[in-house]
């Protein structure tokens, strides 16, 4: 390894590509979050002529446990590592199961003066044919890599370069589960060769790390829903919930009601889609009243509640304003 190599920080946190299984013919029967970050690299011995590597076991959760807690401490290792000025990127290594949360907090609360780029497995490092040795080798070249600079927080998996803003995992088991579904991904990597073919979205600022986490819930819409549950939320003081709507953003007039509402007593609404992809219309004028159902544009409900969770914690009052909601949902 020389001296002249960039040097890069692994953050290591858990997930299939730290999973192991008794039975290596296994890619669904293993436990997640099991290798420590030491032993996963040492498994991609290319890594020594790419980069100076040190590695941080931050976690080691399976991501469906994933906390604001460990999103807190993410940023401060991030911080404290993009301060160091020979550090010249930072690789995450995490659960695919809830990647694109963290991909978007991490999005939206980021200065980025150096690549962050976040990566994954779908298959345990046992099984034949596991992915995250290259992904994690990727993951590097990209963080190493010049032109990765300047595009805030990067998804890389699957030989793939993805904004952290648009990934989302949309399979089961396989291993090209990632789709960015707005533009498709920003490049990709092959052997040595990172190759970005368009920039993200400009990110117009970044939110402040809560001090305090609202409550903010999801709920869907789908025939004949109740509205027990957003009554009930309600009732825990929740301060934003996003709704998993149907098609370009529809609600069933029961689920409607109550969530209007909700409104009325300065609970942000947003609407997402359940589909998977496009946009969501902004609300037409006649069912702007009361309280906006405002959109989440391309967002998914999950990513979309990220960004309401950050903006009501920065700005709580929120709710009782559909413009300025609707206005703050477009600019991320
Ligand atoms: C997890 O998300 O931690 C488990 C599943 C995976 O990484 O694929």
């Amino acid at each position: 390894m020389s001296d002249s190599l960039p040097r890069i920080i692994v953050l290591a946190t858990g997930g299939t590509i730290a999973g192991a299984s008794g039975n290596p013919g296994s890619s669904a029967q293993y436990q997640a979050a099991t290798v420590p970050v030491g032993a996963l690299l040492q498994a991609v011995p290319p890594l020594q002529r790419v980069a100076r590597v040190e590695a941080e076991q931050v976690a080691q959760v399976d991501s469906k446990d994933m906390s604001f807690a460990l999103w807190s401490a993410l940023a401060a290792r991030i911080a404290h590592w993009s301060a160091q000025p020979d550090v010249a990127g930072i690789v995450i290594t995490h659960g695919t199961d809830t990647l694109e949360e963290t991909a978007m907090f991490l999005h939206l609360t980021q200065p980025c003066p150096i690549p962050v780029v976040l990566t994954a497995a779908m298959r345990p490092s046992t099984s034949l044919s596991a992915d995250g040795p290259l992904n994690l080798l990727d993951a590097v070249r990209v963080a190493a890599h010049a032109d990765a600079r300047g595009k805030g927080v990067l998804v890389v998996i699957n030989q793939q370069i993805h904004a952290a803003r648009d990934v989302a995992k949309t399979h089961t088991s396989a291993v090209d589960a990632f789709v960015s579904a707005s533009g498709g991904p920003l490049g990709f990597v092959q052997d040595d060769y990172v190759r970005f073919a368009r920039a993200p979205l400009p990110r117009v600022a970044i939110l402040p790390l809560p001090s305090a986490w609202p409550l903010v819930e999801i709920v869907a819409s789908y025939a004949e829903p109740g509205r027990v549950m957003v009554d009930a939320l309600v009732a825990a003081g929740v301060r934003g919930i996003v709704v998993a709507a149907a098609g370009n953003g529809s609600v069933h007039e029961g689920l409607g009601a109550a969530l209007a509402d909700a409104a009325r007593q300065g609970v942000a609404v947003v609407r997402s889609s359940r589909t998977g992809a496009g946009h969501v219309a902004l609300p037409a004028p006649a069912r702007a009243a009361p309280g906006g159902f405002a959109s989440a544009l391309d967002l998914n409900p999950y990513k979309a509640r990220v960004l309401l969770l950050l903006l009501l914690a920065a700005d709580p009052s929120l709710g009782t304003d559909p413009a300025r909601l609707q206005a703050r949902l477009g600019a991320y």
